[in-house]
């Protein structure tokens, strides 16, 4: 079958797995080199389809991208400031990060709506505000915005909601600004503190990422540089919960513990053994695992992007789970597909619950988005039989060479 998973469960898994480049970091970092005057290098940069959709922006734009190994160098000399219609940007959400890169390079810029996960309503209204507050106009016309602007001029933007996409955008949209921006209550994730920490290398002044209060000083041109992206959190999460599910030892290297601080401490809740290292963690076969219960927050609080994932281990822990997800309320569509495998799954008007241990049997089930995808993994993985994850596209946007990384521990996986 095209586009399918397919994996025949019951194996233990053992041995290492590294952790690829933040998606959710690099989805910023590279719509953020149209701003350099000058070659830049990033390192680390996963092997998955977001990525190549941003190369093909960046194509559009004129900018040129080559590949070796794991790094890309972009070379944005000869960049032109196309209108974005390309189909690629309807692709994933984050190509609207050239809205905020280009209106702060050029004042000016066209781009058709974007696309990505479908997990409830995902408005832009705090991007566009941050735009506006910064002197810029917004017209939305036939399915594109047109965001323009004489000039930037520094401002206080005060954010309703901590987004992490309109953090970053609106970072992104003020390094040119005229005198200082300041963002309040901004994200704190830390594929923020990436994008500072590689803007601030290209000559931009910004300070307080990871806290609530962003500072930007503009400046008047920024130059190319040598970055190399984090590790990804939820690729990290999403392995270290697979262990906690069929791992006889696990170990997962190149992952920042401090950034998965909610998740470990409701492992261990869960009863998971775990040896947390330095710049590794590892997983031991675990028994009697306890139900517990979460709710989604912003960073530091418990990922929304874990919940899916954590809901097929909860299928395996004794009593009932409970999941609140307060960023995205209606992320639950894997809750159907995991019943299809025989999990015992209710849903509430604002949470949902797991009662466990069951079972899971190999059936056809749906990655109706990315995380969804990995949640059935793990459950394919654990399931008795064959269980085919159909749509598995969606999972290639944000887990590189899942299937080998799974082979190499010993799963059966096509
Ligand atoms: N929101 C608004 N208005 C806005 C922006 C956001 O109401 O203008 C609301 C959203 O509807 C949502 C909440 O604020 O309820 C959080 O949205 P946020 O802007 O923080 O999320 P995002 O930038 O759209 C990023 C990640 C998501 C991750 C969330 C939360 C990227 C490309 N995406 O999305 O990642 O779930 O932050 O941490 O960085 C994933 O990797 O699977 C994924 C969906």
């Amino acid at each position: 079958m095209d586009d399918a998973i397919i994996i025949k469960g019951g194996k233990k898994l053992n041995g290492e797995v590294r952790i690829s480049g933040s998606k959710n970091a690099t989805v910023a970092l590279i719509p953020a080199t149209v701003l350099a005057d000058g070659v830049m290098t990033i390192f680390d940069v996963p092997n998955i389809s977001d990525v190549g959709a941003l190369i093909t922006l960046l194509n559009e734009l004129n900018v040129k991208v080559t590949r070796k190994a794991n790094h890309l160098i972009i070379d944005t000399e000869n960049i032109k400031n196309v209108t974005l219609d390309h189909e690629a940007v309807s692709k994933l959400r984050a190509s609207y990060y050239f809205m905020g890169a280009l209106l702060g390079r050029y004042k000016y810029v066209k781009i058709r709506m974007s696309g990505g996960c479908y997990l409830g309503p995902r408005p832009i209204n705090l991007h566009l505000k941050g735009f506006e507050a910064l002197g810029a106009t917004v017209d939305y016309d036939d399915g594109y915005y047109i965001i323009k602007a004489d000039e930037l001029i520094g401002t206080n933007i005060y954010l309703d909601f901590a987004s992490v996409g309109a953090t970053i955008n609106i970072m992104m949209a003020a390094v040119f600004a005229k005198g200082r921006t300041v963002i309040e209550n901004a994200a704190k994730e830390p594929e923020i503190i990436d994008l500072s920490s590689m803007l601030n290398k290209m000559g931009a002044k910004i300070r307080g990422a990871g806290t609530n209060e962003i500072v930007i000083d503009g400046v008047e041109r920024l130059h190319g540089c040598n970055h190399e992206i984090i590790p990804d959190r939820i690729e990290s999460g999403t392995y270290i919960i697979m262990a906690a599910a069929c791992a006889e030892k696990m170990r997962i290297v190149n992952v920042i513990p401090q950034h998965l601080e909610s998740l470990l401490l409701k492992l261990e809740e869960m009863g998971i053994k775990m040896n947390i290292g330095i710049d590794y963690i590892e997983v031991f076969a675990s028994k009697n695992l306890k139900g517990v219960e979460i709710k989604t927050l912003p960073y530091p609080g418990f990922a929304t992007d874990l919940q899916q994932p954590l809901s097929a281990l909860m299928t395996q822990a004794f009593g009932v789970s409970k999941v609140r997800d307060t960023i995205y309320p209606e992320r639950t569509k894997h809750l159907h597909e995991l019943a299809l495998m025989g999990a015992d799954v209710e849903k509430e008007s604002n949470s949902f619950t797991i009662t466990g241990p069951t079972p899971l049997k190999g059936t056809t089930v749906t990655a109706t988005d990315l995380r969804c995808g990995a949640s059935l993994v793990i459950a394919g993985l654990l399931a008795s039989g064959e269980t085919i994850i159909k749509d598995a596209y969606h999972i290639y946007r944000g887990y590189e060479n899942i299937k080998e990384k799974l082979k190499s521990l010993g799963a059966d996986v096509e």
